[in-house]
């Protein structure tokens, strides 16, 4: 049997998850000559997500693709991208020396404020690895939620019986 202080810190805790927002990974790898930049995201939100994928380099911020704000012209013929529930894939053609950088993963839910969040990871050429099989298992974590969701909600339900 839970404490009630206990009790309440788990529930909060549930709650928190519930209604955050969080980019959980982003990873950098290679498709033959494309960069793959994965953006592993929480989506916990009923409102739809605003995201934008970009690239700082020498200081310089270019938008590759976004909701939010126009992706640069150079980039449009060379980028692509796929979303689903909590996951997005950018590929980017060709990658070479001049694509090295920054790259940035920003979410937002719309209209609801503070929401923001973001994650970097810095590309280098010669360190990117070829995608694998490992990172398309890991790609599909929601097994492994589902195993973990059961925990807390129980402890939850522990917490109204006290
Ligand atoms: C972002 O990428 C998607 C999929 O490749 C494309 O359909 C969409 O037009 C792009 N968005 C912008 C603003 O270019
Ligand atoms: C995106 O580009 C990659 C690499 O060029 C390609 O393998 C993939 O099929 C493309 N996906 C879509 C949805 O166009
Ligand atoms: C996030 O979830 C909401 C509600 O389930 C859905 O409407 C929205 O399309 C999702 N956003 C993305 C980027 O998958
Ligand atoms: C990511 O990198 C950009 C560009 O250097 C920087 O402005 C931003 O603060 C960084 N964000 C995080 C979460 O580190
Ligand atoms: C993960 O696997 C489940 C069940 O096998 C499937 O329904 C879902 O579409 C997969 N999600 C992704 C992002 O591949």
């Amino acid at each position: 049997m839970l404490s009630p202080k206990i009790g309440i810190a788990v529930l909060l805790t549930v709650l928190q998850v519930a209604y955050g927002q969080k980019v959980s990974d982003l990873t950098a790898c290679l498709v033959d000559k494309n960069l793959r930049v994965d953006c592993r995201y929480e989506n916990n939100t009923k409102s739809p997500l605003q995201y934008e994928f970009s690239l700082t380099r020498e200081k310089q911020k270019h938008v590759l693709n976004s909701t939010m704000g126009v992706p640069e012209h150079a980039y449009r013929n060379r980028v692509n991208l796929s979303i689903s529930h909590n996951y997005m894939a950018l590929f980017l053609k060709d990658f070479s020396q001049k694509d090295e950088g920054i790259y940035s993963c920003d979410l937002r839910a719309s209209g609801i404020p503070n929401s923001f969040v973001s994650k970097n990871i810095t590309v280098y050429k010669d360190k990117l690895q070829t995608c694998g099989v490992m990172s398309l298992l890991v790609q599909n974590t929601s097994w492994l939620l589902l195993l973990l969701l059961p925990l807390p909600l129980l402890q939850a339900t522990d917490f109204e019986c006290l």
